[in-house]
């Protein structure tokens, strides 16, 4: 049953499409209920089979198996003029823009309004307040092709809300766009989420982006959802081999450790030296736990890579060091600082070949 806050309510969703020689299970019975007014994000590598998820919950895609409800109506149940309302509901946006080039950039916004029976002046009036709204006024007259990337992604942003949709979909939006640009993109997205109210399921293949705008992240392998949660909980307490390899892509953490591999050998450590990773949560710093390393234990910490993050008002942090001391001692104490959302991790060469922790 489709709660009222859900807006989006997909169940037990497969899509498998046949070709000639084969059969492709391209999205295998996923469950996926999106609240009204949520960012969601939705992550997973190329062939994941997020695209077709999301083209089922406009039933741009039909699904082979599964319901799909969109703020409370069963879509596979409308006739089609119903359909085509409810459609007008829920907008996409994609990496390639997709613009007319023929057409300025307020027609290109003004262009969904053509077939309503709004009057050329209103609809005029409405695509020049959506161009406004996404910072690009004095742009109305110009043509897609003398605009950048990012201006091109506004302009569709524009174009996507003239049917004052309830939810906006962004299909790999940034994917296309360098990270300055990328960030005013999100930012914007993140600003219409705000005063619209407009729900955003935003598809990504990078943690960067669901962890800049996200609430909630459900991660997809080979046609399924195999993890899904709070942006801040996968992001610190990851429970699939897949997220966490996202999450570490992220933080630049294998970077560091492949970086770290090429120039430390633990081999030549000596008896009281450790290679160490910590991983803070919340209210504990770095500072907290150096300051702690040095007066508890009298331990002397060389960093070689650290990373905080703020995630969903939470901060998140890693921290690469060789610690040098009374090892024993501080292994034994940092058991009881898990509680406290420090975790940490002894690192071996292994670690340092593989990439990996
Ligand atoms: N129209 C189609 N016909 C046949 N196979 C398709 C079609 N669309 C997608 N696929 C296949 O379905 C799988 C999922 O694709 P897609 O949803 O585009 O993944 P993603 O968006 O995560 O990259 C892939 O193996 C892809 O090749
Ligand atoms: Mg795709």
């Amino acid at each position: 049953m489709a709660t009222a806050t859900n807006i989006i309510d997909l169940k037990d969703i497969s899509v498998t499409f046949k070709t000639h020689d084969q059969t492709v299970a391209a999205v295998q019975d996923v469950d996926l209920t999106v609240e009204k007014g949520d960012i969601y994000g939705i992550i997973g590598y190329s062939g994941a089979g997020k695209s077709t998820l999301v083209r089922v919950i406009n039933l741009l895609q039909k699904p082979t198996t599964g319901s799909v409800t969109v703020s409370g109506q069963d879509l596979q149940t409308l006739k089609p003029v119903e359909l085509r309302q409810a459609r007008k509901k829920v907008s996409m946006i994609f990496q390639h823009f997709n613009l007319m080039a023929a057409r300025t950039v307020l027609g290109n916004v003004e262009y969904p309004l053509l077939g309503s029976r709004m009057s050329k002046a209103d609809r005029r009036a409405k695509a020049a307040r959506l161009l406004k709204l996404v910072g690009l006024a004095e742009y109305a007259d110009t043509y897609p092709s003398q605009l950048s990337g990012g201006q091109k992604q506004r302009v569709a942003i524009a174009r996507a809300l003239a049917s004052d949709p309830e939810v906006l979909i962004s299909d790999e939006a940034t994917s296309a766009l360098d990270p300055k640009t990328t960030k005013s993109i999100l930012n914007l997205l993140k600003r219409l989420n705000a005063e619209l109210g407009v729900t955003i399921v935003l598809i990504t293949h990078e943690m960067q982006v669901i962890k800049s705008i996200c609430h909630n992240v459900a991660v997809m392998d080979a046609g399924r959802i195999i993890e899904r949660g709070r942006v801040s909980r996968v992001f610190t307490q990851p429970q699939t081999a897949l997220s966490r390899d996202f999450v570490e892509t992220s933080t630049n953490v294998k970077e560091a450790i492949e970086r770290i591999g090429s120039t430390v050998s633990i081999a030549n450590f000596a008896s009281n030296q450790e290679l160490m990773y910590f991983n803070f949560v919340g209210q504990s710093t770095k500072e907290g736990v150096l300051s702690k390393l040095s007066k508890e234990f009298g331990i002397d910490v060389n960093i070689l890579f650290a990373n905080i993050d703020q995630i969903d008002g939470e901060n998140v942090g890693v921290m690469i060091a060789i610690l040098t001391g009374d090892i024993e001692g501080f292994n034994t104490a940092v058991t009881q600082w898990k509680d406290r959302g420090v975790t940490t991790q002894i690192l071996t060469d292994a670690n340092l070949k593989g990439g990996e922790l």
